[in-house]
């Protein structure tokens, strides 16, 4: 952020927060993060077809999202107008925007939540905004964030349906991919750089396969979980920043030495851990259980034939990495959960600041992966992870902390069923 934003910013939460005091006249702003999505829908018409055209017929929607609200609004051309003059910042006087654009248009979405008024009246909705501003996102970031989240979905299916499951089906349907190395063509000489001896790190970071065969039939010693989380998540020192301003060290970095990242665990297959949910609490080397709605878990478990007969955790895991059945035979699934909030106290309203977070998961990831390989454990990575189920099982708040990627450790099974990527036969044969 400019220096010179922050100094804005203040003098209007000090307007702000005097404006709240005036019941009269009422005023209005914008809620304070708003995305204004131009969606295009299609639908077959025969009609159409039968008269010459391709008989697919597309329609244009006006969709609002904004945090605070529990779904999208559908707004019209007058009302995107509206709330693309309506400052997010300052609070304008109501009787203006009611005499440009109408009063039953300014209370509509003053009702919808996308505007906010100053009145008794509104005070469900500003306390909202008020909350979503607290939170400092960034506005780009924001939209990307909830663009990115899934909520029930089998992208293992859909993947598999569109055949473009392999790399035949991918080569089939895409063309010949853009090539596997690149040099420059400006570049000029080329110096050939010294290999030092392979040493057992070498050997650690080869053997290292994202493991799709995980098996089912043996435990996860704790220990085995143990360790995998103390070299990824656990503090291995503090530092006093200021008062009241403790900063951990991990085995990762971290943005802003924030560490912002908690791991979620969800265990099924772990000796002397009883499956459930659970928190790790990286100062005590712990994990703290987490309570577990199992209705809530199965709510829309009916959509997916793939899930019938499925326990709650079951369903979960399978849900949790977008129904990649391989993936969610993992013993154990961590789920890395940026607490944004905190990355976002130092970097507000920054435009680096959820790519750093990105990023800081990637790390803990590579961490956790290298470690499950050290202890002789197979694991993964995934992004394609339904982020509104997870964050609904384990009581996240999506805006304050929701997932990036969920990690998978557990014994690799005997056989490899589903391909994995290891030329050289690090991790295979067993
Ligand atoms: C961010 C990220 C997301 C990934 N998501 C998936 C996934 O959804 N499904 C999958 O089978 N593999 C996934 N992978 C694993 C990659 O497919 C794998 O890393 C790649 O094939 C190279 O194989 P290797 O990890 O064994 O070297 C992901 C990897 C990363 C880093």
């Amino acid at each position: 952020m400019r220096v010179g934003d922050a100094t804005l910013v203040a003098a209007r939460q000090q307007a702000a927060r005097s404006d709240f005091l005036l019941d009269e006249p009422m005023r209005i702003r914008r809620c304070a993060l708003l995305r204004l999505e131009s969606r295009e829908e299609t639908r077959f018409d025969l009609s159409a077809l039968l008269s010459g055209d391709t008989g697919v017929l597309s329609h244009m929607r006006w969709l609002a999202h904004a945090p605070a609200l529990q779904a999208e609004v559908e707004v019209d051309a007058a009302e995107v107008a509206l709330l693309g003059e309506t400052s997010p910042s300052d609070w304008v006087s109501a009787a203006p925007l009611r005499m440009r654009h109408g009063a039953a248009r300014v209370r509509r979405l003053l009702r919808a939540g996308l505007l906010v008024g100053s009145t008794a009246a509104w005070a469900h909705w500003r306390r909202e905004d008020e909350r979503v501003r607290a939170l400092h996102w960034h506005g780009a970031a924001a939209d990307y964030h909830h663009a990115s989240r899934w909520s029930g979905i089998d992208a293992a299916g859909e993947v598999e349906d569109a055949g473009l499951h392999n790399a035949e089906g991918l080569r089939r349907a895409y063309g010949v991919p853009p090539p596997m190395l690149h040099e420059r063509a400006d570049g000029g000489a080329i110096t050939v750089l010294p290999s030092a001896p392979r040493a057992a790190y070498d050997e650690l970071l080869d053997a290292r396969t994202s493991c799709r065969n995980f098996d089912v039939g043996r435990m996860l010693p704790l220990t085995g979980l143990a360790q995998v989380l103390k070299r990824t998540f656990a503090e291995r020192g503090r530092v006093r920043g200021a008062d009241d301003f403790d900063v951990l060290k991990r085995t990762s970095p971290s943005g802003g030495a924030l560490h912002p990242t908690e791991c979620y665990l969800l265990a099924r297959r772990v000796d002397g851990l009883a499956p459930g949910l659970y928190h790790y609490l990286p100062a005590r080397h712990a994990l703290q259980s987490l309570p577990m709605d199992d209705a809530r878990i199965l709510a829309d478990a009916g959509r997916h034939p793939a899930a019938r007969g499925k326990t709650a955790l079951d369903y979960l895991a399978w849900i949790a990495v977008g129904g990649q059945q391989y993936f969610a035979e993992a013993h154990a699934l961590c789920v890395l959960a940026p607490r944004f909030y905190r990355n976002f106290w130092k970097y507000r309203r920054h435009p680096k600041a959820y790519r750093v977070c990105i990023l800081d998961v990637g790390h803990l990831s590579q961490t956790l992966l290298l470690s499950a390989t050290e202890a002789g454990l197979g694991s993964f990575v995934t992004a394609a992870i339904n982020e509104v189920d997870i964050e609904r099982a384990f009581g996240l708040e999506p805006w304050s902390e929701s997932p990036l990627a969920v990690c998978g450790i557990g014994p690799r099974a005997d056989r490899m069923e589903t391909y994995e990527l290891d030329p050289n036969r690090r991790a295979w044969p067993r």
